[in-house]
């Protein structure tokens, strides 16, 4: 590898959510990486800083071409142009959204288990959470279109929001799958955001489908959501982009992020996003090997030292989802006991919905704490089994 993933770097005081913990403790829950940016993104943002003044910002064609080019090269969709909006961030697009896109009391559908935030983004609007758990069967997920269907046919079920691929548990969509739910969304007058941000991190050889390239209806009927922040671990910079295919529905977004004040770049959102895609290839692929090899690093682990403990198959993300059936306890009680007994600090399953069975491990960090953790859960999983 011509790229450092195995050197630890001390992030202690920069102000990190991730490791604001306590003494010992070892973080493996939000999801951001222990790994620093490509150096090629490190240094156009020197280069930027340098140069002293930081002024308004604009948004230039170098940085919708930049997305369109990535996204066409590596993941064969091609926008046009004209379809990508900036926005601060994912999370401030989709509460937007559910603002412009619904009215208060109106259903918004996820796919449980999901991204925890997605709860906040419809209640904190005073719009109606509308679960729709995903089937689990022999450790795997689906969608399950009987309850989806019933879901959107709801008269009172407006938007629903995608998570593709799919956080916490990995998974990868596929085309059909995508088509099927944009068909029945699009049927039922419900709009879809589809949240890609994490669609650059999947296991070596395995490529996503862009929710718009599932259909015709997909593409008319959506609001893309991307970023370079977590592939290229640029969380902190706030660099997003709505893409809207649609030109009648990207209007209102627009409108909605300009009303919400989230559609202006601070100063460094611009270089990261367009070095990320212009430079950023090179240091992914090595990247994604990394991530693998520590995903292979947990499943030989666990199948070896704590079989109880089943690892959800996945095909994206770095975020594992660990199943804790066989430990017969609510899973935030067991959460609390790992970091209690341990220090190992990882995400407690319930808080995404739809499991209370699961924790979150995210393995974005060299091997060596990968190791680390893993003996911290062994040592967690041998008091109670002895219990
Ligand atoms: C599915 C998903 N969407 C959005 C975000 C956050 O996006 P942003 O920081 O751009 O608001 C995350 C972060 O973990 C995520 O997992």
């Amino acid at each position: 590898m011509s790229y450092d993933f195995d050197t630890p770097v001390d992030r202690s005081g920069t102000y990190s959510y991730k490791w604001d913990i306590g003494e010992g403790e070892l973080p493996m829950w939000v999801a951001d990486m222990d790994f620093r940016t490509a150096p090629e993104i490190t240094e156009a943002l020197t280069r930027r800083a340098a140069h002293g003044v930081f002024g308004y910002s604009t948004i230039p064609d170098e940085w919708r071409e930049a997305y369109r080019d990535w996204w066409r090269d590596r993941h064969g969709i091609e926008y046009d142009l004209r379809a990508f909006v900036f926005a601060t961030g994912v999370i401030p697009i989709i509460s937007s959204c559910v603002r412009k896109l619904t009215t208060p009391g109106e259903n918004v559908v996820i796919m449980t288990p999901v991204y925890n935030v997605f709860f906040n983004c419809i209640r904190n609007n005073g719009r109606n959470v509308l679960e729709c758990p995903l089937a689990y069967e022999g450790g795997r997920y689906s969608v399950d279109f009987g309850r989806l269907g019933a879901a959107l046919a709801d008269k009172q079920t407006t938007l629903l929001l995608l998570c593709n691929p799919q956080n916490p548990a990995g998974i990868i969509w596929d085309r059909e799958t995508l088509a099927k739910i944009g068909e029945l969304a699009c049927d039922n007058g419900v709009t879809v955001i589809a949240d890609e941000i994490h669609c650059d991190l999947t296991d070596p050889g395995c490529e996503y489908v862009p929710f718009a390239s599932a259909s015709e209806k997909c593409r008319d009927n959506c609001v893309v959501c991307i970023a370079p922040t977590k592939t290229f671990n640029l969380a902190g910079i706030q660099t997003a982009a709505a893409v809207i295919p649609n030109p009648r529905l990207r209007h209102k977004v627009w409108r909605a992020l300009n009303t919400d004040e989230c559609g202006e770049p601070g100063s460094f959102a611009i270089a990261a996003a367009v070095t990320a895609f212009k430079q950023g290839g090179a240091w992914l692929e090595e990247l994604r090997e990394y991530i693998f090899r520590n995903k292979q690093l947990v499943s030989d682990y666990l199948r070896e030292n704590i079989p109880q403990i089943k690892l959800v198959p996945s095909q994206a993300t770095y975020l594992l989802w660990l199943d804790c059936t066989a430990f017969g306890m609510p899973v935030h009680e067991l959460w609390k006991f790992i970091r209690k007994n341990t220090g190992l600090f990882l995400s407690d399953g319930s808080i995404y919905g739809g499991s209370n069975t699961h924790l979150r491990m995210n393995i974005a960090c060299p091997a060596s704490q990968v190791r680390d953790a893993l003996a911290r859960l062994k040592r967690a999983a041998d008091m109670l089994l002895q219990k």
